[in-house]
């Protein structure tokens, strides 16, 4: 028996409801792959995602985490996703500032109907993690099982 010892990281999805959900929704009604790794968290609204959300997972193993929402314009409170964007704006600065690579976290505008651009944005995401391998910088000792 052979053991596998690739590198699969643990990704983080922070998807809202509206759209993007229904975006991986559809996906997966399209049997479109996208790896297995991404766990998806459903959100009411990409705005609900507190910068601390996504500190937390990298502290809890994330190794990359991604929050997927409406297109700006399209966003079923108005404007919550433009809120979003400026905080997220403002984490990866400070991420960046502390020395975490710019391809662990990114932000992704994924409609109801483009199932196909969420699978191709993880497996694109996915890769780009895999290449950097494991999150240790933020990871909370503490945390590992
Ligand atoms: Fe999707 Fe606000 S409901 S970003």
């Amino acid at each position: 028996m052979q053991i596998n010892n690739e590198f699969k990281p643990t990704i983080v999805a922070f998807c809202c409801n509206w759209c993007s959900y229904a975006g991986a929704d559809l996906s997966g009604t399209n049997r479109l792959n996208y790896p297995a790794n991404v766990k998806i968290i459903r959100v009411p609204c990409s705005c609900r995602v507190n910068p601390m959300f996504i500190l937390r997972a990298f502290q809890r193993g994330a190794d990359g985490v991604i929050l997927c929402g409406c297109h700006p314009g399209d966003c079923h409170y108005t404007t919550g996703n433009y809120y979003a964007r400026r905080r997220m704006t403002l984490l990866f600065s400070m991420l960046d500032y502390l020395g975490i690579e710019k391809g662990r976290t990114r932000v992704e505008w994924v409609s109801a109907a483009e199932g196909a651009k969420f699978a191709a944005t993880m497996n694109e995401f996915v890769e780009t993690v895999t290449k950097l391998g494991e999150n240790k910088r933020l990871e909370d000792l503490r945390c590992k099982n």
